[in-house]
């Protein structure tokens, strides 16, 4: 599949066929995350793939109410959940560098971005899930003092097709010279 293909074709799946995701794809998949691009190429990105039916459903219950992704942690055929290490991105001899502070979130915004498009190649839907309870998801997984549970990615073959919600033009977002 061509990158802008990819980039242009991908939808936020929340419905998934009845078809497992083999562990020689997943590991295809955290091969594009780990050549994601990251700060001092510092690669704060920890993923726990959650196979546990019992834990599954422990995850669900973190999901906000009214998320539309909600279904989709118990039924997608494969899980991820995405943690950051704190304290490195963005950080130069355990100092922050710049004003934005901890860039954990924007370096895992790309590796998920990065787990997304892999997934689209592969003939996979994904959805990013970012709006839950992160502190109880993090109870769920045993995550460690020093790290955060950042995104859920569920994942599996397509079964919805959806409509791409309306984007910006680059008319709209894109200037030269100054704002
Ligand atoms: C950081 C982030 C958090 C998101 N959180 C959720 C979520 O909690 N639940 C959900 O159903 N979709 C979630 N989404 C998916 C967005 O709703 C979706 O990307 C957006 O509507 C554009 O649609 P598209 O991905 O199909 O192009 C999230 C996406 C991002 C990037």
């Amino acid at each position: 599949m061509e990158l802008m293909e990819a980039i242009t074709q991908r939808r936020s799946i929340r419905k998934y066929q009845d078809r497992p995701v083999s562990d020689d794809v997943v590991r295809e998949l955290m091969d594009a995350v780990m050549w994601s691009p990251s700060w001092a190429n510092t690669q704060c990105w920890e993923v726990i793939q959650v196979k546990d039916p019992a834990k599954r459903e422990q995850l669900q219950q973190t999901i906000s109410k009214g998320n539309p992704a909600t279904k989709a942690i118990v039924s997608a055929p494969a899980l991820f959940v995405i943690c950051a290490r704190l304290k490195s991105s963005g950080y130069y001899n355990e100092k922050v560098t710049t004003k934005f502070g901890d860039w954990f979130m924007f370096d895992l915004g790309i590796a998920c971005q990065s787990l997304c498009l892999a997934a689209q190649d592969k003939g996979l839907g994904s959805v990013i899930v970012g709006l839950f309870d992160h502190d109880a998801a993090g109870k769920v997984i045993g995550l460690p003092g020093g790290h955060e549970v950042v995104a859920m990615v569920p994942m599996g073959y397509p079964a919805q097709d959806v409509k791409a919600p309306k984007r910006r033009p680059p008319e709209e977002f894109m200037r030269v010279d100054s704002f």
